[in-house]
């Protein structure tokens, strides 16, 4: 991790929990979070949620996120969520385009690009998921996979608020499989992923950015492989999956990234 970017750990509870696991873990990840640290922690609970946890919320390095949000401002869009209505949720985070987005409702790079878009007009800071599958990978077509993602976002770095963007490399083989990547292989596409940003930022005059975004990391991380991912220079923290729904992990993941 690099000592000027911000750091974040975000649980991404997907379609897991209950309003009593909400009550009982938010506390205690709280509790267990000491006051002063690096990282910036973000539960992402299912949206009905929401309200209820930005209420729950004491600590100062405790945030809210979405686990998606809408490409479009309001609307006749059953089921969907606006970002503003997750603003008002209480929400600073909204994370987009994971893969379970992509592969089970269809979500190409653009709507990804679009919501992501939506969030920092709205005032949100998006969470941008990429990664590739395991065929991909034995392919040898990891980074013609994550380039392709990233196409999309390239004309978000010229939003005014695009320092605010966060990405988080999630290899799919690695999601709900305890087949975590290994520090190095992360390292290894988040070091590509940071001189894409490079060539991006600098060719749109704003060189600076590409060393001011977050790239977390997710995929299996628990509390005893989080701080070797961590330590490396490119991982700016972690997206949690499993770990996040048990305090102990969370707060252990927290700490690493501290
Ligand atoms: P797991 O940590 O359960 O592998 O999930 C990762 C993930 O998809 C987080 O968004």
């Amino acid at each position: 991790m690099s000592p000027s970017r911000p750091r974040i750990v975000a649980g991404n509870w997907k379609m897991h929990g209950s309003r009593a696991l909400l009550r009982a873990l938010v506390p205690a990840v709280q509790q267990g979070l000491p006051a002063a640290g690096r990282c910036q922690v973000v539960f992402c609970p299912p949206a009905v949620y929401l309200g209820e946890l930005a209420g729950l919320l004491q600590h100062p390095r405790c945030a809210v996120g979405g686990q998606d949000v809408s490409a479009h401002v309001s609307g006749a869009y059953t089921g969907e969520l606006a970002a503003a209505m997750l603003l008002e949720s209480g929400c600073r985070y909204a994370i987009v385009g994971h893969s379970e987005r992509r592969r089970y409702h269809g979500e190409s790079s653009e709507l990804v690009a679009a919501k992501a878009t939506a969030a920092l007009s709205a005032g949100l800071l998006p969470i941008i998921c990429i990664g590739e599958t395991l065929a991909d990978r034995e392919s040898g077509r990891t980074w013609a996979v994550l380039s392709a993602q990233l196409t999309a976002v390239a004309e978000l770095l010229q939003q005014p608020r695009a320092s605010e963007i966060v990405l988080a490399y999630e290899p799919v083989w690695a999601i709900g499989t305890g087949r975590t990547a290994t520090p190095e292989q992360a390292q290894d596409v988040h070091a590509q992923v940071r001189n894409w940003l490079q060539e991006q930022a600098s060719a749109i005059g704003k060189p600076m950015l590409a060393g001011q975004l977050p790239i977390l990391y997710g995929g299996s991380v628990k509390a005893d492989n989080a701080a070797a991912l961590m330590a490396q220079p490119d991982v700016d923290g972690a997206l949690v999956g499993g770990a996040s729904l048990q305090a102990d992990e969370f707060i252990a993941i927290c700490r690493s990234a501290d």
